[in-house]
């Protein structure tokens, strides 16, 4: 019997970013998903060359959504971005469809309280840029909080940082917003480092990518030869692909070793202010909040990457 697959509602929340479009890349093909909104938040770039790249995004997949623009800059820091990774529209490399959806009206939270309002069942938000839109939706609408099944976000580093030692780029753009996040009781699961600098996509995977030779995949590989220069400058023989373990974790968690932790933010320290800091050993005596994503099959995460952009055979793509 052709059971029905129950699809997963979900709200896409990023800041493409490479990373970002690759995640939505794969979240689009997921036959268990359904995407209800996709939101934009400032952080690889500015909120305008984010939402932008979202926008060109959906047009590239032909989603069917509005773009609602988020906060311009993190609750109550000042914005700090990465053109050294993105170049300087966010999502430098291959050509991309203009938008074809008008910009919503409604601001990134008050998209994502609308939809959750109008969903007859809960709803997954996929977090992969700084937490200020979700912490901004749980601040404003805390009624809201049962509506929202889990929040699986790319962000954080349980032994490591990447902007400084200690913090990871997303969480360090808005370690109040991740405060908040964390310590909302909303169901969280957290692809950091830990799990990212493991998903490394080597050339010569890309190189497969580019070879099913259809619009989206050569797209798609673009997308890693640009992110790649820098990646590659800081000493790293793959692409650490950070975004698409927040999608693909939802998809197969299978493949994932997911470790439940109690994880608090660092937000005072001189140095390691958006540190992510797991209680291992349970000495704080406090409940796990956080599923923890801390490994993965390499080789399946890139398998099902490419079966994903191999969905894209004969796309027709406007340029
Ligand atoms: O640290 C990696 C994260 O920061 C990714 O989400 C990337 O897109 C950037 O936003
Ligand atoms: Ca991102």
């Amino acid at each position: 019997m052709n059971e029905k697959i129950r699809k997963r509602p979900v709200i896409l929340d990023g800041d493409p970013g490479h990373d970002d479009a690759i995640a939505w890349v794969l979240a689009a093909t997921a036959d268990e998903f359904d995407i209800r909104a996709i939101t934009t938040v400032a952080g690889n770039q500015t909120l305008e060359k984010v939402t932008y790249n979202a926008r060109r995004i959906a047009a590239l997949l032909k989603l069917d959504i509005e773009v609602a623009r988020g906060r311009n800059r993190p609750l109550c820091s000042d914005l700090i971005i990465a053109p050294n990774f993105h170049g300087e529209t966010g999502l430098d490399g291959p050509a991309l469809p203009e938008p074809d959806h008008e910009l919503s009206s409604l601001s990134a939270p008050e998209m994502m309280a609308k939809v959750l309002q109008e969903s007859e069942e809960k709803m997954t938000i996929i977090s992969t840029g700084a937490q200020t839109n979700v912490a901004a939706l749980l601040l404003s609408h805390p009624e809201l909080k049962e509506m929202i099944e889990m929040v699986s976000t790319m962000g954080g580093g349980l032994r490591n940082g990447n902007w400084t030692s200690g913090a990871e780029f997303n969480i360090l753009v808005d370690p109040e917003a991740a405060y908040t996040l964390i310590h909302s009781g909303v169901k969280l699961q957290m692809c950091g480092l830990d799990v990212t600098e493991k998903a490394l996509v080597y050339p010569e995977d890309w190189e497969r990518i580019r070879a099913l030779n259809n619009p989206v995949a050569r797209i798609v590989a673009e997308w890693f030869d640009f992110f790649f220069i820098h990646v590659k400058s800081l000493g790293w023989s793959g692409a650490t692909t950070h975004d698409p373990c927040a999608v693909m974790s939802l998809l197969h968690p299978e493949i994932f070793d997911i470790r439940d932790y109690y994880v608090d933010v660092e937000l005072n320290g001189k140095y390691m202010r958006g540190a992510t800091i797991a209680d291992y050993n349970g000495i704080l005596g406090k409940e796990a909040n956080c599923h923890c994503v801390v490994d993965l099959d390499r080789e399946k995460f890139v398998d099902y990457l490419i079966q994903a952009c191999a969905k894209f055979e004969g796309w027709e793509v406007n340029l």
